[in-house]
């Protein structure tokens, strides 16, 4: 049973990482494991885990550990995995397409329905069975087309107002791809994803560790 109490944010971006060591778990059919098995596995200290996976609910039992399918489905369920999502990809370049071709995040319930370009030459192509469209229907499309999630692939200067076009028509998360800081309403969410920060710090720490040698 989950507890009523807000979780931290900090927890929150801890548990896809649970989620994908359980998952894991089970592919294996272990049901159960204590906090010290899974610190060993993940990485997080057992107090880290414990503290973490008390906040919703009382899994672990004193000498039992904790029921693996429980605990995976509750994480799903707080991370709204039990849920379908339905999806549009602006910008069918590079990473709008390999976005749009992992099919992965069709399992974890997030689907693509439809993909938009504004190139003459990537409209008509087909991604995955999906069909680019020109962008310039993406207005009627979403008015026709309730929408969950939009996904933002097109150069930073076209970005703000693609996201415009989304939040117009109801889009209540977007996941953005431009390096730039989109601006919307209260009630929309926006998680950015910048692959270039993650390498930054990767080099941050390759120098700081003294492992790069020029
Ligand atoms: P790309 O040039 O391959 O693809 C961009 C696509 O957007 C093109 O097909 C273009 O025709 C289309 N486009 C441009 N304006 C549009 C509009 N108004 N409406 C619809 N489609 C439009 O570029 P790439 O490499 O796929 O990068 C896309 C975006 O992702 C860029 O903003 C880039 O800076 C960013 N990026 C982000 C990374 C990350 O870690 N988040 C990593 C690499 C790139």
């Amino acid at each position: 049973m989950a507890k009523e109490t807000k979780i931290s944010m900090a927890v929150i971006r801890r548990l896809p990482k649970y989620h994908r060591y359980l998952a894991e778990l089970l592919t294996n059919d272990i049901d159960r494991i204590s906090s010290k098995e899974l610190s060993e596995r993940i990485g997080f200290t057992a107090s880290q885990i414990r503290q973490d996976l008390n906040c919703f609910g009382d899994f672990g039992q004193q000498g039992y550990g904790y029921n693996v399918r429980d605990l995976y489905n509750e994480i799903g369920k707080i991370l709204g995995l039990d849920k379908n999502y339905k999806t549009i990809i602006v910008g069918a370049g590079n990473i709008g397409q390999a976005v749009a071709n992992y099919s992965k995040f069709e399992k974890l319930g997030f689907h693509l329905q439809a993909i938009f370009d504004k190139n003459p030459k990537l409209v008509g192509i087909r991604i995955r069975d999906i069909e680019v469209k020109d962008v310039d229907c993406l207005n009627s499309y979403l008015a026709q087309n309730p929408t969950d999630i939009g996904i933002i692939c097109v150069p930073k200067e076209h970005a703000q107002m693609v996201a415009d076009i989304m939040v117009k028509h109801g889009i209540k998360g977007i996941w953005n791809f431009a390096p730039t800081d989109i601006k919307v309403p209260d009630d929309v969410i926006v998680e950015n994803v910048h692959l270039s920060e993650s390498l930054m710090t990767l080099s941050y720490r390759l120098n700081e560790s003294n492992l790069f040698n020029e």
